[in-house]
């Protein structure tokens, strides 16, 4: 993990939050390339959900909703975890990871193991960042930022049904901020208390529910694999049923081998009708379909959620690689070209040439509507390769001597440093047909 973090750091993908003043521990900002690299895969997601199919819409509902919404879901009573403290060091921990926590005596042990830990009994705090609407304290009203964005969905149902002329099946897909006051051991962006989730409600005739369910675990796993994510990195793992959340009858995570061992990447739920049903009980609309013949029920809902950050981690981690080539050390991330933040660099192989720089440039102009790109003439050439391997760039564009003579320039692939010599008239048709093409990974699948 050192690996990935320092190279997030080095490259401008992400940075710890509030470093000059300390840091905040579980909150990190993005740079310009974590940035890209999170607005690909929400794309890469949203194109599966909506755009390459006609039975799931899109929605965008409030990060703050009526604060019932959370007494209705069961999140005001049950979302919580179980923390224990130390009277002596001060520090909280959960008391469900105390075998991964460190306690705040030097050295570091695991809580409760040094002879001076005196550590509370397990008492449940609630997961819900609380905050109030209106200027004053003692009159605003309490209210909660969204610990999933699922709820959003659930309550525009009615709504959204009416307008979007589809019966069940169909799903409403939804990507947007959460927020969770996690006490975490520090595993970089897997658990952080503001998060992207990228989720969608499918709602089903009830008969249907366990059809579905299995069809969404499989088509989220072959999801991650469609976007490079190893066979051997990946599993689906059906929760046992002491591990089922309260709303629901079947999970299966799909566990992704982390450098923190298999963990969640993404859950996929059978919650049944207990959204529908206890939004209509609370607010006394109701949320059901009713069919021409009037005949009415309430759906089924089939939820796969995945963490847009915890997606990043994951892609990232399956990216990493190092080589040494020509006696040098290589380091690369060999994401998928859809995925990588820039998809080609414009590079003059030398800087202070103007009819190298002039014809590079116009190149660059051309292609930037287009794709993402970044020019780059400060340097030797070999240093700027290098830069652009360890942020991804599946392409890179030369202009040398040879372009001066036959406007021709060599395109440089990423994963097996081949080079070919193409037309520059051509570079633009030949670089959106080679992203287009489907990609596995080149890592040896162990
Ligand atoms: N609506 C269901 C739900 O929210 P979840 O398993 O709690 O289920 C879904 O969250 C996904 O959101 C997880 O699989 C993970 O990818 C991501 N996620 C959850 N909590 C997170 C956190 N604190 N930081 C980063 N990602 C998180």
């Amino acid at each position: 993990m050192e690996k990935i973090v320092s190279l997030c750091k080095r490259r401008g993908f992400v940075f710890p939050s509030s470093e000059i003043y300390g840091g905040l521990g579980s909150s990190y900002d993005y740079g310009h390339y974590g940035v890209l690299l999170k607005d690909n895969i929400k794309q890469r997601w949203l194109s599966a959900m909506v755009q390459e199919r006609d039975d799931i819409v899109a929605l965008d509902s409030s990060i703050i909703l009526h604060s019932d919404v959370w007494q209705a879901s069961g999140h005001v009573g049950g979302f919580s975890d179980p923390l224990v403290d130390c009277k002596f060091c001060k520090k909280r921990f959960r008391a469900d990871h105390l075998e991964d926590s460190q306690c705040g005596q030097r050295p570091s042990k695991r809580p409760g193991e040094a002879s001076d830990c005196d550590l509370t009994e397990a008492r449940h705090f609630n997961l819900m960042f609380e905050t109030r609407v209106g200027a004053m304290e003692e009159t605003g009203v309490p209210v909660y930022l969204r610990p999933e964005t699922a709820q959003g969905i659930f309550i525009n149902f009615k709504n959204v049904a009416g307008i979007a002329r589809r019966k069940p099946p169909f799903g409403i897909a939804q990507v947007g901020k959460s927020f969770r006051n996690e006490i975490t051991p520090g595993n970089f962006i897997f658990r952080t208390l503001e998060f992207e989730q990228m989720e969608m409600e499918f709602f089903v005739p009830p008969g249907e529910a366990e059809e579905w369910y299995r069809y969404w675990v499989d088509e989220r796993y072959a999801w991650h694999r469609r976007y490079g994510i190893r066979e051997s990195h990946l599993r689906i793992r059906p929760h046992e049923a002491d591990e089922l959340s309260h709303y629901s009858s079947a999970t299966s995570d799909i566990e992704y081998l982390f450098p923190i061992g298999w963990s969640e990447l993404e859950g996929v739920a059978n919650r049944g009708d207990f959204d529908l049903t206890a939004h209509t009980n609370a607010s006394g609309t109701k949320l059901e379909w009713v069919e021409q013949d009037g005949s009415r029920y309430t759906p089924h809902v089939i939820e796969p959620a995945l963490g847009v950050n915890r997606s990043m981690l994951a892609f990232l981690v399956d990216a990493y690689d190092e080589e040494v080539v020509a006696d040098r050390d290589r380091t690369v991330l060999r994401l998928h070209p859809q995925l990588a933040p820039v998809k080609a660099a414009i590079l003059p192989l030398i800087g202070k040439s103007d009819d190298m720089t002039g014809r590079a440039r116009k190149l660059y102009e051309e292609l930037r509507p287009l794709i993402s790109v970044e020019y780059d003439d400060g340097g030797q050439i070999g240093r700027r390769y290098r830069r652009q391997d360890e942020i991804g760039t599946p392409y890179a564009l030369t202009i040398d001597e040879q372009t001066i003579e036959d406007d021709t320039i060599t395109i440089r692939e990423r994963d097996s440093l081949a080079q070919e010599r193409i037309s520059i008239a051509r570079a633009r048709e030949h670089l959106l047909d080679r992203l287009a093409e489907p990609w596995s990974s080149p890592r040896v699948d162990a």
